[in-house]
């Protein structure tokens, strides 16, 4: 048995996929890997649920078909979720579908909203104009209807869709309004031929969402100031999941689509032995070429998107996908909590402190119940079922991708921290109507946003356009481990990325192409917001918005 784990691991790097030298990876069970029984419970649980061809989550190309989605009330039983996006077409019906679109295609969708409360459909992740971005600046009252009319004009990658009206997204997420968007592109389909992929068979979407047994979402005082945390994670809607595999490559596309909870995902065997994946793309579509990779941090809204081989496992196998142990860094709240706490003052806290003083044990605080953010479980089991011969390589290069070009860029600095009860950005809230943030449409800028110490780690997101990570600074010891370059970057900040979490005492720099295509639709000043995505600090007004001139 211990033999036969050792040829798996050796014939892994043999694959030549695993460029890194191998004490990279540990050869005892890492520490952070204390994972038992499964699901927090040791329950056989029930296969993932994989969409199909219609039905929940279901794989629905419109090109170029117009259609009504309907925001409205649903059975939640069996589905875990009160609300869903439901749509009829071509004889079909879907709940919260899996948008499928190429680009260049125009996109005709109608909301129509049966929620009884204002709502609006974002685009997380597109290139695209305020009228259609749904980032809130308008919105659908209940009984009303909104008409989206936009072509895609993003590169191929897993993007994704849910509510943006301000106040009430975290709770319309949470009750189950959200859904995938691949863009297919050149690229995409050139690796689905060249590793034989296919999906909801050998490409698997991995869609995270952590709950509260039997409740809705009534978030506390505590709640609001640290975010929502449940405690299970279903994945696609499937509470403590397995899937059955054979001996061959697979393709996993991740979302986090919690309303607050970081992930610490890696892969393992039974005997507790790390199983490095090779990370293949981002946010923003496929990396340049693929970049092996150990274990890799996940925050709201952040997408995944990896292989994992298992053509030398032997049939009877078990492997899993955990979140591993980490220090979730919430901030220390004193006992008069949000609402009365005294102003923090960021010139005297800040870098003066020593790194992680001021944080404390999540556990001890009480927040997060039976599984607190940054305990270790068991996510997903893979049953190795079936002997396939598969012989494909994984290709060297995946995408042309290139980096932007910031000669002359001017540098704006962006403060993350929390005062008067509120977190804040460059010590604001979020007010309507307003757009501290200028730009000029065409420009390229680097943010250099800066979190305090006396913070929480946050998910940093801009509407309308991706950037490139071009560098961590002063990152927490368990982030500056991971690191890939001497640009303290890591492995999930290559390629393009529209959300960054930044954690506390550290400095990201990132580089923004303002450019905006000249369509008409585009036509003068364009608005969109930069918010953090643990939602419940964007309902909080943890967001400003940006003008693009
Ligand atoms: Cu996915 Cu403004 O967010
Ligand atoms: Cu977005
Ligand atoms: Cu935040």
């Amino acid at each position: 048995m211990a033999t036969r784990r050792r040829d798996f691991l050796r014939s892994l790097g043999a694959l030549g996929l695993l460029a890194l030298p191998r004490a990279t990876w540990p050869q005892e069970p890492p520490k952070n890997l204390q994972i038992d029984p499964f699901c927090g419970t040791g329950d056989a649980g029930s296969p993932l649920f994989i969409p199909g061809a219609s039905g929940p989550l279901g794989r629905l190309a419109p090109r170029g078909v117009p259609f009504t989605m309907r925001a409205a009330p649903t059975d939640p039983s069996p589905r875990p979720w009160s609300l869903a996006y439901q749509v009829e077409l071509g004889g079909q019906r879907f709940v919260d579908p899996t948008l499928v679109l190429s680009p260049g295609e125009r996109v005709r969708i109608t909301l129509d909203n049966a929620i009884g409360e204002p709502t609006i459909v974002h685009w997380h992740g597109f290139t695209i104009d305020t009228r259609n971005d749904g980032g809130g600046t308008i919105l659908a009252q209940p009984g009303e209807h909104y008409a989206y009319d936009f072509e895609v004009r993003n590169r191929g990658g897993l993007y994704w869709y849910h509510p943006h009206p301000h106040g009430l997204t975290a709770g319309q997420a949470y009750r189950g309004l959200f859904g995938l968007i691949e863009i297919e592109d050149a690229d995409e389909r050139a690796l689905r031929t060249a590793l034989d992929l296919t999906p909801g068979k050998t490409e698997i979407p991995l869609m995270l969402q952590d709950r509260r047994a039997g409740g809705d979402y009534t978030p506390s005082d505590a709640d609001r100031m640290h975010g929502f945390v449940g405690d299970s994670v279903l994945i696609n809607g499937t509470a403590c999941p397995h899937l059955d595999v054979a001996t061959r490559l697979y393709r996993f596309r991740v979302l986090n689509a919690s309303d607050a909870r970081t992930y610490r995902l890696g892969f393992r065997t039974a005997a507790g032995r790390s199983v490095p994946f090779t990370l293949i793309g981002n946010d923003g579509g496929l990396l340049p070429k693929p970049q092996p990779c150990a274990e890799a941090f996940l925050a709201s809204a952040e997408r995944l998107d990896l292989l994992l081989d298992l053509s030398t496992a032997a049939v009877g196998d078990t492997l899993y996908l955990d979140t591993r142990t980490f220090d979730p860094m919430h901030m220390e709240m004193p006992a008069a909590t949000a609402k009365e706490a005294a102003p923090v003052d960021h010139a005297a806290m800040g870098h003066a402190m020593p790194q992680g003083a001021a944080h404390v044990d999540h556990a001890a605080m009480g927040h997060g119940g039976a599984f607190p953010e940054g305990a270790a479980r068991a996510l997903l089991e893979l049953r190795v079922r079936r002997r396939e011969s598969y012989a494909a390589r994984v290709p060297a290069r995946l995408s042309n991708l290139e980096p932007i070009d910031v000669a002359g860029a001017s540098e704006r600095p962006l403060r993350l921290g929390f005062a008067k009860g509120r977190w804040r950005i460059n010590d604001r809230v979020f007010v309507m109507g307003e757009t501290p943030i200028e730009v000029k449409r065409g420009t390229v800028e680097t943010w250099l946003i800066r979190n305090y110490f006396n913070s929480m780690p946050h998910a940093m997101h801009l509407h309308g356009f991706h950037f490139d990570v071009l560098e961590r600074q002063t990152s927490p010891d368990q982030i500056a481990a991971l690191k890939i370059d001497d640009h303290g970057r890591l492995a999930t900040d290559l390629g393009r990325k529209d959300t960054v979490l930044v954690w506390p005492g550290e400095t990201v720099r990132v580089a923004i192409d303002f450019s905006l295509p000249a369509a008409a639709s585009f036509a003068g000043d364009q608005v969109y917001m930069f918010h953090c995505h643990n939602l419940e600090h964007e309902d909080g007004g943890m967001m400003l918005g940006v003008r693009v001139v």
